[in-house]
């Protein structure tokens, strides 16, 4: 027989007074947080009792939440990453805002799915998309999409590419129909994402051509030239140039105009992976360095690098809306657009691979609102001047050398006191990078570049102080010198 007194239950909070009360506490805590991150090492290491909290079973039943979060202050929040610290330049991320953490805890209140309906989240989406699109200076015609991410703009661009050059329907009949192989090609320095990228696309990452760089980290445009004729010989088809604005090695920038050129003359497909340096575009003294930018098939960024937004989101622009939509859209007879009412208007989902979607958009309006373009373009401006100012205190030093030219906001760099082999260079320089990190003072990352193991300083961080950079030099130096006598 069915039940028909049970008590009905909801997750919103039995008290509402006592909510409020814990969740302004919270905010306060947050700015707290962040007023006094310089004061707080970077980075520590989790004690084994942290550690042992995170292997507890799955709670079946109730725990107030004042608990909770006080579990929170002790366990989570004194043991980040530490990109949101003055000093971390390692790999390649941006050091969050507060602002946009209220966007996207507004999002979560409102609540909305982003895949689509007639809304106010939505029209934002497009609003923020289209603010972006003419940023980049691409035409109304193109069409932009917010994602999780540079990999998954990669991702979205490089379907687009792929479905438009192989000369069959590729949606309906996949990559065997494809009457010849599809080559795409980029630098060595390429990002990783591109290969997971070749995987997902069924293309293989063999067919994902590096071409070599030249001593500035730029692809050799007669080495493509070269490989793109072999290929044509070989019966197959080159469909797609992957430039990078701003690789991830050097911050390097692919001479984008001869590789647009040549995309023209050759009938590719350009797209260009400008997580790390296409929003150079906005920023006025050095947005010569991406010119050629603009006239990419696609287009990805990532916007919690360059703009600081709170992880995760990035950004992927089609240059034919229509290719764009082509790509990705499809019909189910469960999600049907109405006349009126809340499915009145184009689904979002359309323009990228998934259903649901986050409501990225309003953490993105809210600081472009609050701060204006122009300032995130200075602190783009500001994070390249701290590089070269960097790369000129690390020439004055004998015991560093500079591993690469500095274009942008990388400096690569190694501690060498002359008379080690590049084996123990680098064994030494891992040693500096860890010390740093564990004593809590910076945060630098270590990488290959033509063969030469360096340390690697990317500095996308709006709370970078040229002291900061100073206290790298000077850190580095102090560790480095106390490690040879040591080894001695
Ligand atoms: C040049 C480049 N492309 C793509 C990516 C991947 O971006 P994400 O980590 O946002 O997926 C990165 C990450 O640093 C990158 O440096």
């Amino acid at each position: 027989m069915q039940k028909t007194n049970f008590a009905e239950e909801t997750l919103d909070p039995a008290d509402w007074a006592a909510t409020r009360a814990l969740a302004h506490r919270m905010v306060d805590d947050a700015i707290n947080h962040l007023d006094a991150v310089r004061d707080r090492p970077l980075w520590q290491a989790m004690p084994e009792s942290v550690q042992a909290g995170f292997a507890m079973r799955i709670p079946q039943g109730p725990q107030p939440l004042d608990q909770i979060y006080s579990d929170i202050t002790s366990h989570l929040m004194p043991h980040p990453m530490g990109n949101i610290h003055p000093r971390f330049w390692m790999w390649y991320m941006g050091a969050g805002n507060f602002t946009g953490a209220l966007g996207d805890f507004l999002a979560a209140i409102d609540g909305s799915n982003l895949g689509g309906g007639n809304m106010a989240a939505s029209q934002m989406d497009r609003q923020v998309t289209g603010w972006i699109r003419e940023m980049m200076g691409f035409p109304e015609t193109a069409s932009g999409t917010l994602v999780t991410g540079g990999s998954m703009a990669n991702i979205i661009g490089l379907m687009a590419a792929r479905n438009a050059i192989a000369g069959v329907d590729l949606r309906q009949y996949g990559v065997d129909a494809m009457p010849q192989p599809l080559h795409f090609y980029a630098s060595d320095q390429v990002h990783s994402c591109h290969f997971k990228a070749m995987n997902l696309l069924g293309l293989g990452k063999g067919s994902l051509c590096k071409v070599p760089s030249d001593e500035q980290f730029r692809l050799d445009i007669d080495a493509l030239k070269e490989q793109i004729r072999s290929h044509r010989d070989q019966g197959i088809k080159p469909a797609c140039v992957i430039a990078t604005a701003g690789t991830t090695n050097t911050g390097s920038i692919d001479d984008l105009s001869a590789i647009a050129d040549l995309c023209a003359a050759e009938g590719l497909w350009m797209h260009v992976d400008g997580c790390i340096g296409a929003l150079i575009v906005i920023a006025p003294d050095n947005r010569h360095l991406v010119a050629g930018v603009e006239r990419a098939d696609s287009l990805a960024l990532d916007l919690h690098k360059g703009l600081h937004a709170p992880f995760d989101v990035g950004y992927a622009l089609v240059r034919d809306r229509r290719q764009h939509r082509l790509t990705f859209a499809e019909d189910a007879e469960y999600l049907q657009k109405t006349s009126r009412g809340i499915a009145a208007a184009e689904f979002l989902h359309d323009y990228n691979l998934d259903t649901s979607r986050g409501f990225r958009a309003l953490k993105i309006w809210m600081m472009l609102k609050e701060h204006g373009v122009e300032k995130f373009g200075r602190l783009i401006d500001q994070g390249i001047a701290q590089a070269r100012y960097l790369t000129e205190r690390i020439t004055l030093e004998p015991m560093l050398e500079l591993m690469a030219p500095t274009v942008t906001d990388v400096v690569c760099f190694r501690y060498n006191p002359g008379g080690l082999d590049e084996g123990a260079l680098r064994d030494l320089n891992i040693e500096i990078m860890l010390c740093l990190q564990e004593a809590g003072i910076a945060a630098v990352s270590d990488t290959t570049i033509h063969g030469h193991h360096c340390l690697r300083a990317a500095i996308c961080n709006h709370r970078t102080r040229r002291t900061d950079l100073d206290l790298l030099v000077q850190e580095t130096l102090l560790i480095g010198g106390n490690l040879v006598i040591t080894s001695n």
